[in-house]
């Protein structure tokens, strides 16, 4: 998606988007940032959106930046939060580097490093690390190529449950555009809500840290609700629920790189 492709869909945020701040029914991202809060210290929030986790980073640090690519984002995200007196808000596209985003003692980057695109990635990957004073944390959410598969599974067993015929069962439901598998096989690229959007494995979480100077301090699931992959899910339809990676990184100097 590019910057243009966001411009709907600030305006109709709560109807489009997963809003991780309001479905994290445990508020773990809340707890992290209370427990990594620093008075005098700096927070950023990459890829702020409407700017959900703004008025909690700014209680807890001394300044903070929001920056998104899209205009039409920050613009709500202004108009939302003109009382926070410590808040600065850019556009900024995160594939480009920017001194303006002076490196922070935290930063947020929830359900962002989205893009189909490899190339892209890498380049915010290195710009989200550049955001991070050394030694400090950096609070990823990715989406969880294991939940996605995971949530598939449940679609076959309510199609089961509703009677349907085995092969029948297994194809209703799904989107056919990525009929041999390249897409997901090769990249972890699958449709989220007719968007091509890149889902993370545990291990390549692990490994994308290793790679980008990072020590992971915890990587632990954060559990939405099924109404939040399916309309009008089943009641039976309970735990496990499906999930996003909710990854805490420190900065580490490079070695010998
Ligand atoms: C799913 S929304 C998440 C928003 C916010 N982090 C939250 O959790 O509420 C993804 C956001 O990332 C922004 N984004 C995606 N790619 C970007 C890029 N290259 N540079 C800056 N922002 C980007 C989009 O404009 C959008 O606001």
């Amino acid at each position: 998606m590019e910057a243009e492709d966001w411009k709907g869909i600030a305006t109709n945020y709560e109807e489009n988007i997963l809003s991780v701040y309001d479905n994290d029914q445990d508020r773990k991202i809340e707890s992290i940032i209370k427990k990594l809060a620093l008075k005098k210290g700096t927070a950023v929030d990459l890829g702020c959106g409407t700017g959900k986790f703004l008025p909690l980073l700014s209680d807890h640090f001394k300044n903070v930046q929001g920056c998104d690519y899209s205009e039409e984002m920050i613009d709500v995200a202004k108009k939302s939060h003109r009382n926070i007196t410590n808040l600065s808000l850019t556009v900024r596209d995160l594939r480009e580097f920017s001194s303006k985003i002076k490196p922070s003692d935290l930063a947020l980057c929830i359900n962002v490093i989205l893009s189909p695109s490899i190339s892209d990635r890498e380049k915010i990957w290195r710009n989200v690390r550049k955001s991070v004073r050394p030694g400090r944390y950096l609070v990823l959410v990715t989406p969880s190529l294991e939940s996605a598969l995971y949530s598939k599974y449940r679609l076959v067993e309510w199609n089961i449950r509703k009677g349907n015929a085995s092969s029948q069962a297994l194809t209703e439901g799904f989107e056919t555009t990525d009929e041999n598998g390249k897409l997901i096989s090769r990249g972890g690229i699958i449709n989220y809500g007719g968007v091509p959007t890149k889902h993370y494995l545990e291990e390549e979480l692990t490994c994308l840290a290793d790679r980008f100077g990072f020590k992971i301090k915890s990587l632990e699931k954060i559990t939405y609700p099924w109404s939040t992959e399916f309309s009008n899910p089943p009641k039976w339809m309970k735990s496990p629920l499906p999930w996003d990676w909710l990854t805490l990184l420190q900065k580490q100097q490079f070695k010998n790189r």
